[in-house]
């Protein structure tokens, strides 16, 4: 799959997705056996894309395995494009390198200038290892899935390629023009070039320029769009915007929208917003994270019939296709990386942590920037936010996506709230806390934020608009009881109804995400999370509603 709409008319675009050869290498020989020259003879298949935890016989094998297949190259240059593979992989072409891509949830891309026309041979290392310095970490709450998760593709090109395209705007007062601002990175294949660049938007064509294209060319245009409608939430008023050269051409889709927050709340084009959500795994039981497009529509019909205007991707960067459903459906979105909590102040003081933190904020800000849908930018999720390491990374994200992006919203979530000293570095305050489930009762929500309002005020954050980021409590699908008991879908059912009117009542709250969707498999052991799933969702795995669904309907359809 891919894009939902079409990005090129000029280039050709082939999936090589299929059955390729795979070997798993739990000692990690293949490099230095170099199986990228020689591999293997005993392979098996694997379907491209899928997590190959899910083939029989692989559920619990988590470390090195690798992938080979022919590919029949058509042009002199071309550009090879994983949409992920989760986490780690290196890539080689006839046995030579082409390079390494760490992050399981992003796409990345090789460059092939004057290649051979023919049958070349692929090879891709992957590896899903974890550790507490990894993204995510050995012990997050989802399952660590391994594999090439989305599609592969093979860009055909020709003398000219355009790699990115990233499209921001300025509204008007009145919100009916908007400022376009258009920049293209394009480069010549073939050494310097005189091009004609156009510029398309919504259908006709409204700039050209003559430029001289070098390797890497960052090409920019500036328009007014008049008589604009805005992107708003069931409104998706979507646009296209293309650039092309004499055989290049990239389009996607925006939206004018604008998102902000002051005095406790957070406004959409000018309008106060509460956001109705839910957190979601982007996971399947027969198909993990490499989810097909069919059951991603269904999840999101699901969801807008709960009355939602708005999706947590809990913990990582979403496939393409669901982000353009979500612009084509008018829903909010959260994005975030998976840096997820329970590292140690060691493990956060190791530079690696940050650096793989900003690098993977990065690839996301660049490749999902132009999605009216995503609103918000989570930081990080339940790290140790009482510690002053905590802030120096806070500080460090905030202010690279600031620098990114200062189109959007920027939070992350916290379960330590009225102990939190990092709460300056976010636009608002997201609040992960599961009275009812762990610790208290759902009567204890009441005296939590008073002691939150004396907090918030000695962090000098008290206007900040506050949401609850995760709330909830886990259920057995089928299971139902006469009394009020863990693990009952009426007692679940009412944790979900009483909470979302303790947060009403606050007078405090102007979002809330239930934790969450659908249950989720997950690699925490069995003793803390029967059958081997968070089962937390409204939802069980196979989308069949339990009683809270239709607790959490009755309340976000008033709200
Ligand atoms: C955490 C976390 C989730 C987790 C949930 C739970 O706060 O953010 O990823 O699964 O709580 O305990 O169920």
């Amino acid at each position: 799959m891919g894009r939902l709409f079409k990005e090129h008319d000029k280039r050709q675009v082939v999936s090589i997705g299929g059955f390729w050869r795979f070997i798993e290498d739990a000692e990690g020989k293949g490099e230095s056996e170099e199986w990228f020259k020689n591999f293997p003879e005993n392979t098996e298949k694997m379907f491209v894309p899928s997590c190959w935890n899910l083939s029989l016989g692989k559920f619990e094998y988590f470390g090195i395995a690798w992938y080979q297949r022919e590919i029949d190259i058509t042009s002199k240059n071309s550009l090879l494009e994983f949409e992920g593979a989760l986490s780690y992989a290196k890539v080689w072409l006839d046995g030579e390198y082409l390079g390494d891509h760490y992050g399981g949830y992003t796409s990345f891309a090789f460059k092939l200038t004057n290649m051979e026309i023919g049958i070349h041979t692929l090879t891709v290392m992957v590896d899903n290892s974890a550790d507490d310095t990894t993204l995510p970490s050995d012990v997050a709450d989802w399952y660590r899935y391994g594999g090439i998760i989305r599609d592969v593709k093979l860009h055909n090109l020709g003398n000219t390629y355009i790699s990115s395209m990233h499209i921001s705007h300025e509204l008007s007062e009145n919100n009916d023009s908007a400022r376009v601002f258009v920049k293209g990175n394009i480069s010549s294949l073939i050494g310097e070039r005189q091009e004609n660049i156009t510029l398309n938007f919504d259908g006709k064509e409204i700039a050209k320029k003559t430029i001289t294209l070098g390797d890497e060319n960052a090409v920019e245009f500036e328009f007014s769009a008049e008589n604009i409608n805005l992107w708003d939430i069931g409104a998706p008023n979507l646009y296209t915007v293309k650039i092309a050269t004499s055989d290049d051409d990239l389009a996607d889709r925006i939206g004018f929208r604008r998102i902000e927050t002051k005095e406790n709340k957070i406004f959409l084009n000018g309008k106060s917003v509460f956001l109705k959500g839910v957190n979601r795994h982007e996971d399947h039981p027969e198909f993990g994270n490499a989810f097909p497009v069919s059951l991603m529509q269904k999840d999101l019909d699901i969801i807008r019939n709960l009355g939602c205007n708005t999706i947590r991707g809990s913990h990582y960067p979403n496939s393409k296709e669901f982000l353009d459903l979500l612009d084509e459906n008018g829903i909010l979105f959260w994005s975030e990386i998976p840096m997820w909590g329970e590292q140690s102040v060691e493990t956060l003081e190791k530079p690696i942590l940050l650096s793989r933190a900003l690098y993977m904020h990065t690839e996301m800000v660049n490749q999902y920037f132009n999605h009216p849908s995503i609103v918000i930018w989570g930081m990080h999720n339940e790290i140790e936010t009482k510690e002053q390491i905590a802030v120096d990374i806070t500080e460090k994200i905030y202010k690279l996506l600031k620098s990114l992006d200062s189109s959007r919203l920027i939070t992350y979530a916290t379960d330590r709230a009225e102990k939190d000293i990092c709460l300056k570095y976010c636009d608002f305050i997201s609040i992960n806390k599961y009275f009812g489930w762990y610790g208290g009762g759902t009567d204890a929500w009441k005296g939590f934020f008073d002691e939150l309002k004396v907090w918030f005020k000695k962090q000098g954050v008290e206007e900040k608009a506050v949401i609850m980021s995760e709330f909830g409590g886990a259920a057995l699908y089928g299971n139902h009881t006469f009394d009020n008991i863990k693990w009952s879908e009426e007692y679940q059912a009412n944790l979900l109804s009483e909470s979302i009117d303790a947060f009403i009542e606050s007078g405090m709250v102007c979002g809330t995400y239930v934790w969450h969707f659908a249950d989720a498999r997950t690699i925490r052991p069995v003793t803390d999370r029967a059958r081997g799933f968070n089962n937390k969702g409204i939802l069980n795995e196979y989308r069949k509603p339990k009683a809270s669904y239709f607790a959490v309907q009755e309340k976000y359809q008033k709200l």
